[in-house]
C-alpha cells in the first residue's frame, strides 16, 4: 500500500504529533459526506458574499473566492477532484482545494464560520432539495393510483377485516385508501420542510461571532425562509433530520402495507391481480415462477428506514449542548433513508400503472364469504326491525346458508321468510354485490359514483397543493 500523503491539517496548529492513522480512518467522513459538495460550495459562496457585503472581505477577495469555488465545482462535476481522507470531511477538502488554487485569500473564507454551522447548513440545503424531489414523486404516485382508481371504479372485490371477507368494496375505493395515506405523507413532508428551511449559518462554533454578519442576507441568498434563533441550538439541532426519517418511516410503512397486499393478491390462491412481466423476476430452479420481488423488497427495505430513524434518535439522545462529533453519524442514516425512500417511491411509480386487475376473479371472490350479510340486516332495519334484532336474525340465516354451502343471494324467498316475515322479494336487490356497493353512496363510501367524485376531489387537491408551494 502506498504511504499516505501527508497534508497539513487546517487545525494542526496546537498538535505536537501527526494523527494516528487508525484515528484518521475512524474519524473521517469524506467517504460519505462528499455527497454534500454542491451544497457546501453553494453555502460557501453565499457566506463569502455576505462577508463582502458587511465589509469583512473586499469585493475583489469575494470575487476570487467565488470563482475559485466555481472552478472546484467544475472539477468535482467532471470527476477530476481528488478527495483526501486526511482532510477529514467535505468541508476541509473543498476549503483546502480553494487555498491551493487561489492562495492566501482562500484562507479568509472560514472567517465568522465554523464547520459546525457549515455542516448543519449543508445538511439542510441538501435535505430541502431531496424533500422537494420526494414530494414530486409522491405526487406522481398518487396520480397513477388515482388513474387506476378511476379505471376500476366499478370493479367489485371483497373487502376484508381480520383477513376474512367482510363486505364488498370497489377496487377503485381500495386504491383511494392508499392515496389517502400518501396524501398525509405529502403533507407531513411539507410540514417537515418548513422546519428544515431555517439557516444555521452565523451560529459559528456555538456562540455566534463577533464579526458584523448579516444572517438575513445569507438566508436570502440560500433561499431559507428563516434564520435559526439560537446559536447553540442551531449547531446541535438535528430534529429536522429525525422528522424527515419519521416521515420516511411512515411512507415506507404505507408502501410496505401495499406490498403485502400486492404479494398476496398476485398469489395463485388469490389471483386478484397480475403485475407486468418487466416488473417481476423468475426463479433459478422453478421454471413456472413469476415473483413479485419489487414489492417484497420494498417491504424488506422498510426495516432499514425504521433503523435509520432509530439510529438518529439514539445519536441525539445523549448529547449535551452544543455540537458533538456524534453528529457526524447522522449522515449515513439520513442518506440511507433518503435513498431508500426515493428508490421505493420510484419502484411504486413504475409498478402501479402495470397492475392488471382480474375483474372476474375479484367479483367471484366478493360473492363468496357472505359479504352482503350486513346489507340483509340493514334491509330489515329499513323494514322497522331494530338493528340488534336484525343482526341476530341474519346470524341465523348465515348459519343456515353456511350449512347449505350457499350464498345469501342463492337462498329462496320462502327459505328467507322462515327467519323473518319482514323479508320480501325486494331483498334480492340488496343481496347482490352491485346493490351493496351502490348503497354506500356518501362521502368516503365505496359506491362507484363516490369513487369517481373522490378521484376528482383528489386531483383538485393535488393541483391546489402544487400551487400553494
Ligand atoms: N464532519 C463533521 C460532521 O459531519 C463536521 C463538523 C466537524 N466539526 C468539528 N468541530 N469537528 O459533523
Amino acid at each position: 500500500m502506498a504511504p499516505k500523503q501527508t497534508t497539513v491539517k487546517p487545525w494542526s496548529g496546537r498538535f505536537g504529533a501527526d494523527t494516528d492513522s487508525f484515528v484518521e480512518d475512524f474519524t473521517e467522513s469524506v467517504s460519505f459526506d462528499r455527497r454534500l459538495w454542491r451544497h457546501d460550495i453553494e453555502g460557501s459562496i453565499a457566506h463569502a458574499r455576505m462577508l463582502a457585503r458587511v465589509g469583512v472581505l473586499t469585493e475583489s477577495e469575494c470575487a476570487q473566492i467565488t470563482s475559485g469555488l466555481e472552478a472546484i465545482r467544475g472539477e468535482i462535476e467532471a470527476g477530476r477532484f481528488e478527495w483526501r481522507q486526511e482532510l477529514e470531511d467535505v468541508h476541509m477538502n473543498i476549503e483546502a482545494a480553494l487555498s491551493a488554487r487561489i492562495g492566501e485569500v482562500g484562507k479568509k473564507l472560514h472567517t465568522a464560520r465554523s464547520r459546525n454551522d457549515q455542516v448543519a447548513t449543508d445538511l439542510r440545503l441538501y435535505l430541502r432539495g431531496e424533500i422537494d424531489e420526494i414530494r414530486a414523486s409522491l405526487r406522481g404516485l398518487i396520480t397513477v393510483l388515482a388513474d387506476l382508481a378511476e379505471r376500476e371504479a366499478d370493479t367489485i372485490m371483497p373487502g376484508f377485516t381480520h383477513m376474512q371477507v367482510a363486505q364488498p368494496v370497489t377496487f377503485g375505493h381500495h386504491m383511494l385508501a392508499w392515496c389517502a395515506m400518501l396524501q398525509r405523507d405529502l403533507q407531513r413532508l411539507g410540514d417537515c420542510r418548513r422546519r428544515v428551511d431555517v439557516l444555521p449559518l452565523g451560529a459559528a462554533a456555538l456562540a455566534g461571532t463577533g464579526f458584523p454578519i448579516d444572517r438575513q442576507f445569507t438566508a436570502q441568498l440560500l433561499g431559507f425562509s428563516k434564520v435559526a434563533e439560537n446559536s447553540l441550538d442551531a449547531v446541535s439541532d438535528r430534529d429536522f433530520a429525525v422528522e424527515f426519517c419519521a416521515a420516511g418511516a411512515l411512507i415506507l410503512m404505507h408502501l410496505s402495507r401495499f406490498s403485502e397486499e400486492l404479494v398476496l393478491w398476485m398469489s395463485t390462491q388469490f389471483g386478484f391481480i397480475d403485475l407486468d412481466d418487466t416488473w417481476c423476476t423468475g426463479s433459478s430452479i422453478m421454471p413456472q415462477k413469476k415473483n413479485p420481488d419489487v414489492p417484497e423488497l420494498v417491504r424488506g427495505k422498510t426495516g432499514r428506514v425504521y433503523g435509520d430513524l432509530l439510529a438518529l434518535l439514539t445519536i441525539m439522545k445523549g448529547q449535551p449542548l452544543a455540537y458533538n462529533r456524534d453528529n457526524q453519524e447522522d449522515k449515513p442514516a439520513l442518506f440511507d433513508c433518503v435513498d431508500t425512500v426515493r428508490a421505493c417511491l420510484r419502484a411504486y411509480g413504475g409498478l402501479v400503472p402495470g397492475i392488471r386487475v382480474r375483474r372476474e376473479v375479484l367479483r367471484a371472490a366478493a360473492a363468496r364469504g357472505l359479504g352482503t350479510a350486513t346489507d340483509l340486516a340493514d334491509y330489515l332495519v329499513d323494514k322497522g326491525v331494530p338493528f340488534r334484532t336484525a343482526h341476530a336474525v341474519v346470524g341465523r340465516i348465515v348459519q343456515f346458508a353456511t350449512e347449505q354451502g350457499r350464498d345469501l343471494a342463492e337462498l329462496k324467498i320462502e327459505e328467507l321468510r322462515r327467519f323473518s316475515e319482514h323479508i320480501a322479494a325486494d331483498v334480492f336487490a340488496r343481496l347482490e354485490l352491485q346493490g351493496s356497493v351502490n348503497a354506500r353512496d356518501h362521502i368516503g363510501g365505496t359506491a362507484p359514483a363516490q369513487v369517481r367524485q373522490a378521484v376528482q376531489r383528489l386531483r383538485a387537491w393535488l393541483d391546489a397543493h402544487l400551487n400553494q408551494e
